[in-house]
C-alpha cells in the first residue's frame, strides 16, 4: 500500500526557480527510505511538501489517502503533530532547556507530567544526551543540538518520521547510532524518510534510495540488504 505519495508534484518558487519538477513516488507504510542528491537537488523541498510547510504548485501530495492541500486549517496542525520531524537547521527554542525542547511535542497531549518526564529521559538516552537535559541549546555543540532535535522528533513515537540531514553534524559513530534508532522505529512499524547526502552512510543501510537531481527524481534503487555478519 502506498502510504506517502507524490503525484506529479512540481514546486515552483516566486522567483521562478523550481525546487521540484514533476516528481511522482510511492513509499510503503513501515518502510525506511533515503533521499539523496546534490545540494539544491530538492531534498528539503520534498520533505517540506510532505510536512505541509509548503504546498505544491501542481500535483498532489497524498499521505495515508489524504491530500495534504485539502486538509483544513484545523487538520493541518493536527496532521503535523503525528509526524516526527527533524529539520535541517534543527529549530530548537533557545529560551528552553534541552529537556523542555524535547518535551514540547508531549505538552499538547494529555500525558501526566511524570510520564512526559519518563519519555523525555528515554529519548535523551537514545541519543546519548542523558546528562544534558538541564542545559540550554547554546551550551551544546552543533552535533549535540542536532541530537536534541532527533530526540524531540521521536519522543512522540511517531508513525511517520521525516528527517532532513539528521546526521549532517555527527561523527561516524553517532551517525550510525542515529541510523540504528531510525531502524528501530521502522521495525516498530513507523514509516521513515531521511534526506542525506552522506552516500557512504546510506548505502550500508539496506534501504531504498531515491536520488534527486535538479528537482527531478532520476534514480530509485533498492540497496542490497546488509550482508550477514561474519562469524
Ligand atoms: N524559498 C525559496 N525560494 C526560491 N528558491 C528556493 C526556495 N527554497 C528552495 N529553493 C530552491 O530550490 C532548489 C532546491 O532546494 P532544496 O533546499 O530543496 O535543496 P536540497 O536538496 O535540500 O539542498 P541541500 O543539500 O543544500 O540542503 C534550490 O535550487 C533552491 O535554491
Ligand atoms: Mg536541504
Amino acid at each position: 500500500m502506498s502510504f506517502l505519495q507524490l503525484q506529479r508534484v512540481t514546486r515552483r518558487f516566486d522567483n521562478g526557480s523550481e525546487g521540484l519538477s514533476d516528481v511522482s513516488l510511492d513509499i510503503e507504510q513501515g518502510s525506511m527510505v533515503f533521499l539523496t542528491g546534490h545540494s539544491g537537488a530538492g531534498k528539503s523541498t520534498l520533505l517540506k511538501l510532505l510536512i505541509g510547510a509548503q504546498m505544491p504548485t501542481s500535483g498532489r501530495v497524498v499521505v495515508d489517502g489524504s491530500d495534504i492541500a485539502q486538509l483544513g486549517p484545523g487538520a493541518l496542525p493536527w496532521y503535523r503533530r503525528q509526524l516526527g520531524i527533524v529539520l535541517q537547521d534543527h529549530n530548537l527554542l533557545n529560551d528552553r532547556t534541552v529537556f523542555d525542547n524535547v518535551a514540547l511535542p508531549l505538552r499538547v497531549t494529555h500525558l501526566a507530567a511524570k510520564e512526559i518526564a519518563r519519555r523525555v529521559r528515554g529519548a535523551l538516552a537514545t541519543v546519548d544526551l542523558s546528562d544534558r537535559g538541564h542545559l540550554y541549546p547554546r551550551h551544546l555543540s552543533t552535533g549535540e543540538q542536532q541530537r536534541v532535535g532527533i530526540a524531540r522528533a521521536v519522543v512522540n513515537r511517531p508513525q511517520i518520521i521525516l528527517a532532513d540531514e539528521p546526521t549532517g553534524n555527527l561523527d561516524p559513530y553517532l551517525s550510525r547510532q542515529v541510523m540504528a534508532l531510525f531502524h528501530q522505529f521502522k521495525d516498530l512499524g513507523s514509516t521513515v524518510l531521511v534526506a542525506s547526502h552522506d552516500i557512504d552512510l546510506i548505502k550500508d543501510q539496506g534501504c531504498r534510495i531515491l536520488h534527486l537531481s535538479q528537482g527531478a527524481l532520476v534514480q530509485d534503487t533498492q540497496a542490497p540488504s546488509a550482508t550477514a555478519e561474519q562469524t
